[in-house]
């Protein structure tokens, strides 16, 4: 069984960090009078972030939509290879956000540009809760980035090791171990 090390953020932090992103975002729709948004969580890691994310934005008419993406198997090590369905909704002529909890290799994002360009939203906008940019392999930058952290592997609010931890309310650091069949 794998083990958390340490906690890297707490509860308040994770609130903090939330709002600040909120702020940013809303004073961006503000000024660009953006009245209708479209805000497509990246599941299954985002969905915590998105609800938290989702009812500190000010804008009249919110969609929140979902999108499905696995990069990694039943481990921390990923595999390459990224796997992107279930686009919950249309989404051409729509201005989207999408809301993604980690930006590791920068793969998932990199793709997922793509795939969701060939749909014509009329703009399309990437935020990141987490990025740890030293493990950067794609070209990929965000728009939106909540915290910057270094080339650890963390679990909670909503980030899991092989499904594990995603129901944590805090944001922990796990021991790496390698591959999840050494890890029973
Ligand atoms: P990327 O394609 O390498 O940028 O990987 C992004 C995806 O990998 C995220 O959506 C996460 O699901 C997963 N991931 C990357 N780093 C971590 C981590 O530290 N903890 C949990 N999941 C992670
Ligand atoms: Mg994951």
């Amino acid at each position: 069984m794998c083990r958390i090390k340490k906690i890297m953020f707490g509860e308040d932090e994770l609130k903090r960090i939330v709002s600040d992103l909120a702020d940013k975002i809303n004073s961006d729709i503000k000024r660009e009078g953006i009245e209708k948004l479209t805000l497509l969580c990246v599941l299954k890691g985002a969905a915590v972030f998105t609800s938290d994310l989702a009812r500190r934005l000010d804008v009249p008419d919110l969609r929140l939509e979902y999108i499905r993406a696995s990069s990694y198997g039943m481990g921390d090590v990923s595999r390459g290879k990224v796997e992107i369905n279930g686009l919950t909704s249309e989404i051409r002529g729509a201005d989207v956000l999408v809301v993604e909890d980690i930006i590791d290799t920068g793969r998932t994002l990199a793709q997922m540009r793509e795939y969701l360009k060939e749909k014509s939203p009329k703009s399309l906008r990437f935020c990141g809760l987490f990025d740890k940019p030293d493990r950067r392999a794609a070209d990929f930058e965000a728009d939106y980035i909540g915290v910057r952290i270094p080339d650890e592997f963390i679990v909670g609010y909503g980030l899991d090791y092989a499904e594990k931890f995603r129901h944590l309310p805090y944001v922990a650091v796990v021991e790496p171990s390698g591959a999840i069949e050494n890890d029973k």
